[in-house]
């Protein structure tokens, strides 16, 4: 099989496929990618990554290359992983990159073969691209086109991938539905859910299961809202909430809000691609989550400024965190990234430490400043904000940090540390969603 695109999804999808015993071709237009991946080397940070590269490629059953045509000749199932941004100036998403594969493998596609999209697109594209398939094969029949959504989460990427909550394919065809089992035939065999659907509704499951989980999100940190209004706690609130097994207590962590490369623009090309079809409003309420969410960019923002006394002008702060979430060096739409950025617009001396994401975040944000250790961020510091929570900013010492700042003050935007702790230590603590004491 090959696998086409070889980002976050792709790479992994490809170490996968090759772990569970299939011949695969990774390609993607990237040259120092495919350089990278052609040695074993991820060319981005995901857990457990490093090792399944390592072991399919001295196995032999992981390859790479830029030619789609060399694609078209060695695979029998496709699957395409390109990227599907925000179009610039819309809220509708960029379907250029998936156009140019499905454009570029067509005209080679000559055996028996299936193209599998992966990528998450505006419902009705899998309909549009199995019609361009057809055209393009030059044996007519001969290629088919089937939808099979990834669900994984960055950060749990190859467990996700390896073993999935549920698999989910788009097809009309048996001789897809057959190839598809064969392809996933570990997972199914022990016991993964897999099911089957239209082209459409593959397509939306994917969309309306990433708009559920970022309304969850939305929900409770329009909570956190209410909270900070009437002096409510809102890890409490979710904590009590979320032991209602209908409502259940994952998602429901609250704070700086969701980022990253997938949920906030997916409910924005679902909102875009709602208008197209006329059922804009169905989908209206995403427009308030995707407000609720900026609005914790901007709640921060505000805590921070009257942690330090009302103005950033001349004070320095420490950010812990700048990738969109931890376990990742992905900085796309990263929330911990964007305030850092406004607030250093405001006036203020902003050092930004994270695990993985320094090298990225620098080469997006040159102009903040960057440190190796969480420790160095925090020298002279009039505040320290925790914006992306890594498990080893659980494990710092509050007291030793105290002592390398100006003044131990600190933002909690994530709601993961020990907040006693660091009172005890002698820190000014603050919290979303939480009283101040
Ligand atoms: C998301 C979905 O969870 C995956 O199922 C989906 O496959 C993927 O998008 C995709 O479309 O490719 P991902 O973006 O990797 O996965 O990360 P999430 O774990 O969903 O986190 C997204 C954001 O939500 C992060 O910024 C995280 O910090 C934030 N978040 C998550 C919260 O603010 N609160 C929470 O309780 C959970």
């Amino acid at each position: 099989m090959t696998v086409i695109g070889t980002g976050y999804l792709g790479a992994v999808h490809a170490a996968c496929m090759a772990e569970i015993g299939h011949e695969v071709l990774g390609v993607d237009v990237d040259e120092l990618k495919i350089a990278a991946l052609a040695e074993g080397r991820p060319p981005f940070f995901e857990p457990g990554l490093a090792d399944l590269l390592a072991r399919t490629h001295a196995g032999g059953r992981l390859r790479f290359s830029t030619s789609l045509r060399e694609a078209a000749e060695f695979g029998e199932v496709h699957f395409v992983c390109v990227g599907t941004p925000q179009r610039s100036g819309s809220f509708a998403a960029d379907l250029s990159h998936i156009d140019a594969v499905v454009d570029g493998l067509g005209p080679h596609l000559s055996e028996p073969c299936l193209v599998v999209g992966k990528s998450t697109v505006p419902v009705g594209t899998a309909a549009r691209l199995a019609g361009r398939v057809a055209d393009l094969a030059p044996a007519g029949d001969a290629a088919e086109l089937a939808w099979n959504p990834e669900f994984l989460r960055e950060g749990t990427a190859v467990r996700d991938t390896l073993e999935p909550d549920r698999l989910v394919v788009g097809t009309g065809s048996a001789r897809a539905d057959a190839m598809l089992r064969e392809v996933y035939a570990p997972m199914i065999e022990a016991g993964t859910p897999y099911l089957v659907t239209d082209l459409a509704t593959a397509e939306l499951v994917k969309v309306a299961a990433n708009s559920f989980l970022a309304t969850k999100i939305s929900y409770v940190n329009a909570m956190a809202e209410i909270c900070e209004a009437t002096g409510a706690d809102v890890t409490r609130l979710a904590e009590a909430i979320g032991l209602d097994d209908r409502i259940g207590s994952r998602f429901l962590s609250a704070g700086l809000g969701f980022g990253g490369g997938c949920l906030p623009k997916d409910i924005r090309a679902f909102l875009a691609r709602g208008e197209e079809l006329g059922v804009e409003r169905s989908l209206r309420f995403l427009r308030e989550v995707d407000e609720i969410n900026m609005r914790c960019r901007q709640r921060t923002v505000d805590a921070a400024r009257d942690l330090v006394g009302g103005s950033f002008l001349g004070k320095r702060i420490a950010v812990l965190g700048a990738a969109f979430k931890p376990d990742s060096d992905d900085i796309r739409d990263s929330p911990a990234l964007n305030v850092a950025a406004v607030i250093k617009l405001q006036g203020a001396h902003i050092t930004v430490h994270d695990e993985e994401a320094v090298d990225n975040a620098r080469a997006a944000f040159p102009h903040l400043d960057y440190a190796l250790e969480p420790a160095k961020a925090c020298e002279g510091a009039d505040a320290v904000l925790h914006l992306t929570e890594w498990r080893q900013y659980r494990e710092l010492d509050p007291a030793r940090l105290a002592a390398v700042t100006r003044t131990p003050r600190l933002l909690d935007a994530r709601n993961a540390l020990d907040l006693p702790h660091w009172r005890n230590a002698g820190w000014t603590v603050r919290a979303l969603g939480r009283p101040a004491a």
